[in-house]
């Protein structure tokens, strides 16, 4: 009798487990978009007391990590209110992604970061998006102008971060993250300086960040007076020679947005060949949440990034559109799998859980022992932006 009614229940719980797998794609990404209203409503309450502070991760012993405006994450938070908002169209998120990127607006003068495209575009620019007000456009004129600064015309790329560790002008993958940005100010001013800057940036990354197999480095540092490479190194990733995960995801998502923007054909053959590289690599795990590292030491073992699941689902959700059909349909599946598995109980947060952050599992730098195996605000924007773009292509098939 108590076998029979162990099959039973055994039997029962893979009929579960099977219609949990083939549930709509349209439910998952409904429940997640739901989820994450309630969790960012309970965020909300706790940042509205911390004047000038943004949400960033949560410390070993759960407390909630805060930043100020002029860390790279700042504007993540108020992005992800906006694309909330759009979902909803709550004016409760509304007000909120406003008062949120309000906290941001002095950044548009620092000329010291080249992160102001994930600074000012994540948050003013779909701000500018979604309600059209008037005064975000001179904020972002004015970011956009610092940024440029920053462009080295001799060696043909923005510089990442002053210069350190002996590296003179470091220039990291990262940085395809910041173009969005000033392809908007070059479409808003006319003026090309912006768009030669976004197409030299491109060209001199393609040339000198990637390797055959089209893996990248993390930093490339240039001489500052020949422009020439003057060495090619790691900081985040596990080795010079590896294939850092979010850098990875940073890349394939830059050359994604240079095609949409330029309408180049090369900046699409680089998002393809990106991208094939990652979905066919042998150390992506079956449910396609990548190590923190391609070439991360003890894999299995190795702690995954869902930042650069998150990252890439979203840029692929996006290339699935461009170039040809059946490469279409196979990023299509590629990031619908990242959806389902992000969605799951594996990285997905519990109510009120997680620092009422989103999504867990994160690894912001292994080698420099910080925020590893984390929820961080960039997993759960691109997570968010990664759900609406899916739902967007569905209501546009239907
Ligand atoms: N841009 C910094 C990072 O991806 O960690």
């Amino acid at each position: 009798m108590k076998n029979r009614l162990f099959s039973l229940l055994l039997f029962f719980l893979f009929i579960f487990y099977s219609c949990e797998r083939q549930k709509p794609i349209e439910k998952v990404i409904d429940e997640s978009l739901s989820f994450s209203t309630k969790q960012y409503e309970l965020m909300l309450e706790v940042m509205k007391e911390k004047s000038d502070l943004l949400p960033r991760t949560i410390d070993t012993t759960g407390a909630l990590v805060t930043s100020r405006s002029n860390w790279w994450t700042s504007g993540f938070f108020p992005g992800s209110l906006w694309y909330l908002y759009e979902y909803t169209h709550d004016e409760k998120f509304r007000d909120a992604a406003k008062l949120m990127t309000a906290r941001i607006e002095k950044e548009k003068n620092n000329t010291g970061t080249h992160d102001l495209g994930f600074m000012l575009y994540c948050s003013f620019g779909n701000g500018l998006r979604l309600t059209g007000e008037e005064s975000y456009n001179d904020v972002m004129l004015t970011g956009a102008r610092s940024l440029s600064t920053r462009y080295r015309p001799n060696i043909g790329c923005i510089q990442s971060w002053n210069s350190r560790k002996g590296w003179q002008c470091p220039v990291i993958i990262d940085n395809m993250m910041n173009l969005e940005f000033l392809m908007w100010a070059f479409n808003k001013s006319g003026d090309s300086t912006f768009y030669n800057i976004c197409v030299n940036h491109s060209d001199t990354t393609i040339r000198n960040h990637f390797r055959p197999d089209f893996s990248s480095y993390h930093v490339v540092s240039y001489d500052t007076i020949t422009g020439k490479v003057e060495i090619k190194q790691t900081h985040q990733g596990a080795a010079d020679e590896s294939a850092w995960s979010r850098g990875q995801s940073w890349g394939l998502y830059g050359y994604v947005v240079m095609f949409r923007e330029t309408g180049l054909a090369r900046y699409l053959d680089q998002a393809v060949h990106i991208a094939d590289f990652l979905i066919n690599h042998p150390n992506m795990p079956e449910d396609m949440i990548p190590y923190w590292d391609f070439d991360a030491p003890g894999i299995p073992e190795a702690k995954r990034d869902v930042s650069a699941g998150a990252i890439m689902a979203s840029a692929l959700t996006e290339l699935s559109s461009y170039g040809d059909s059946v490469a279409g349909t196979k990023y299509l599946q590629v990031a619908e799998k990242q959806l389902r598995s992000l969605a799951s109980p594996a990285y997905r947060a519990k109510s009120g859980e997680n620092g009422n952050f989103i999504l867990m599992h994160s690894v912001g730098s292994i080698p420099g022992n910080s925020e590893v195996d984390v929820p961080l605000t960039y997993a759960d924007y691109y997570f968010i932006e990664a759900l609406i773009r899916y739902r967007k292509l569905l209501d546009k098939n239907q």
